[in-house]
């Protein structure tokens, strides 16, 4: 498709400017650029057919089923949009004065109260942007907790190797040296290599409970106790609360700290890059250290405080801000039991899922499972050469966004189902007899479908590239 600049024809536009009803002053000429800038000039029927065609080559969940593993891609009510968009919302600043932000901070006070209940923790902080961002800012405080009993010699983080990417990043992003434990056959962690891997260097644990297996630890409580008697804490990855809210909570589990992914399992919009939010959420012995400011109600209603060691802002104002609304939104229209029943529905449509799709499929973990389960397309590659990339790239034609692939890396040909609580029976039963049928072509015409998609716009691009060297900015032949 053309670019706006290829689209553009002298003269046309589309913002008719109010008349100017000031003086202009004189700018002085070392401060005006010599040419024109390179605006795309077009009209406004022109710009909006220009974002409609670039919509039609994307995939929401308004379009159709998005079973990205680990993800969360569920269907956001419309009701959290339009909590969203209030004025008295969308036309503050984080600079007013506190008495004129009275509603705001209401917001912020009670997102993180909910927030702490459901995850059994003391305190929380809505700044961080993203779960990774969580990550990193849950690990400075247990960093600022070792240090400030002077324990200095604590430099590892444990991590199971089904963790996501972002963990053993966050950790070697915080300074600290990542020490990797292997699952045991049942997918969960090894309980003699943990016990062997913990010391007086443990830092801490980083866990994600169910993991990307899908599987709920039943040794949670003991991986735990483990860490904690080698003196390390234990922090929880939230990304996976959806198949658990409202049944359990990691504070129960034994975890000290831990982020929640507002933008999958609070109900906000995600994909493409939109606005996140990764509130961390601590026990007492922590709250000390975390970030600042944070929200209390005082004698004149609510205020800003800042934690007596806080390890400082790791982000400009107060997140954000309206993610927050989006997800106590959805809270509140939920509630507790709501929740839970959300949970219960993942869990079961992940399950019905996996059960319809075992009898052809290898799926080597799980039965049950939790919100997701990880298909192993390894026996069929071998007996075809069809991979999980050619399967994922089919499954485009069917107008579905393909699960995660190659994810978690212990299982090689992975695709990462998550089917999340807002699909309908009939939707599943679509799925199923999607996979069929490419499982069908795969046995009948193999290598055909390492061509797959047939109907894309862009079937394979070169995703290396495509992530190293962005092109981003419009050639103009030399000029600027
Ligand atoms: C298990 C797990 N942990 C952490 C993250 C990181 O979250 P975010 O993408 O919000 O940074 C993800 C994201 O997909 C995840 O699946």
């Amino acid at each position: 498709m053309k670019l706006l600049f290829e689209r553009s024809t002298a003269g046309h536009r589309h913002t008719i400017m109010p008349e100017l009803d000031v003086a202009v002053p004189e700018l002085p000429s070392s401060l005006r650029r010599a040419t024109r800038p390179h605006l795309p000039e077009i009209s406004e029927i022109e710009l909006g057919r220009h974002y409609t065609e670039l919509a039609k080559q994307t995939h929401g969940v308004n379009d159709g089923f998005y079973p990205l593993g680990s993800c969360t891609m569920k269907y956001n009510p419309r009701v959290n949009e339009a909590a969203a968009a209030l004025p008295g919302f969308t036309d503050i600043h984080p600079l007013q004065p506190v008495s004129t932000i009275q509603g705001a901070l209401g917001v912020l006070a009670e997102a993180a109260d909910l927030l702490a209940e459901i995850c059994g923790m003391d305190a929380v902080t809505l700044q961080p942007a993203a779960g990774a961002h969580g990550e990193y800012t849950g690990l400075l405080l247990i960093r600022a907790y070792h240090l400030d009993r002077g324990d200095t010699g604590r430099t590892e983080i444990i991590v199971p190797d089904s963790a996501h990417g972002t963990n053993p990043a966050s950790a070697a992003m915080t300074g600290f040296t990542v020490v990797s434990v292997p699952s045991n056959a049942e997918g969960g962690v090894d309980l003699g290599a943990l016990r062997a891997a913990v010391g007086e260097n443990t830092a801490g644990l980083m866990l994600t409970n169910p993991n990307t297996l899908g599987l709920f630890d039943p040794n949670i409580l003991e991986i735990t106790r483990i860490v904690h008697e080698a003196g390390g804490l234990c922090y929880y990855d939230g990304a996976n609360l959806n198949a658990v809210m409202g049944h359990v909570r990691p504070g129960d589990m034994g975890f000290d700290c831990m982020h929640v992914n507002l933008h999958k399992t609070f109900s906000t919009p995600h994909g493409g890059g939109g606005p996140g939010s990764g509130p961390v959420g601590c026990k007492d012995f922590l709250a000390a250290y975390m970030p600042g400011p944070l929200v209390r109600r005082g004698a004149g209603g609510y205020e800003f405080f800042a934690p007596e060691k806080s390890v400082g802002r790791v982000r400009s104002f107060h997140g954000n801000f309206l993610v927050v609304v989006r997800a106590l939104a959805y809270m509140v229209m939920l509630g507790s039991e709501g929740l839970a029943e959300a949970s219960a529905h993942a869990v079961l449509n992940a399950n019905y899922l996996l059960k319809r799709l075992c009898g052809q499929w290898s799926i080597p973990f799980g039965e049950p499972c939790m919100h997701e389960f990880v298909i192993d397309v390894a026996p069929l590659k071998a007996k075809t050469s069809v991979s999980a990339m050619d399967v994922a790239k089919r499954m485009l034609d069917f107008g579905i966004h393909p699960p995660t692939m190659y994810f978690p890396l212990i299982v090689h040909e992975a695709l990462m189902v998550e089917p999340t609580e807002t699909e309908s029976r009939e939707e599943l039963d679509t799925f199923v007899d999607i996979m069929d049928a490419i499982y069908r072509e795969a046995l009948e015409t193999g290598e055909e479908l390492h061509g797959a998609p047939f109907g894309c716009a862009i079937g394979r691009p070169d995703e290396v590239a495509a992530a190293r060297n962005p092109r981003v900015r419009y050639d103009f032949g030399g000029e600027r």
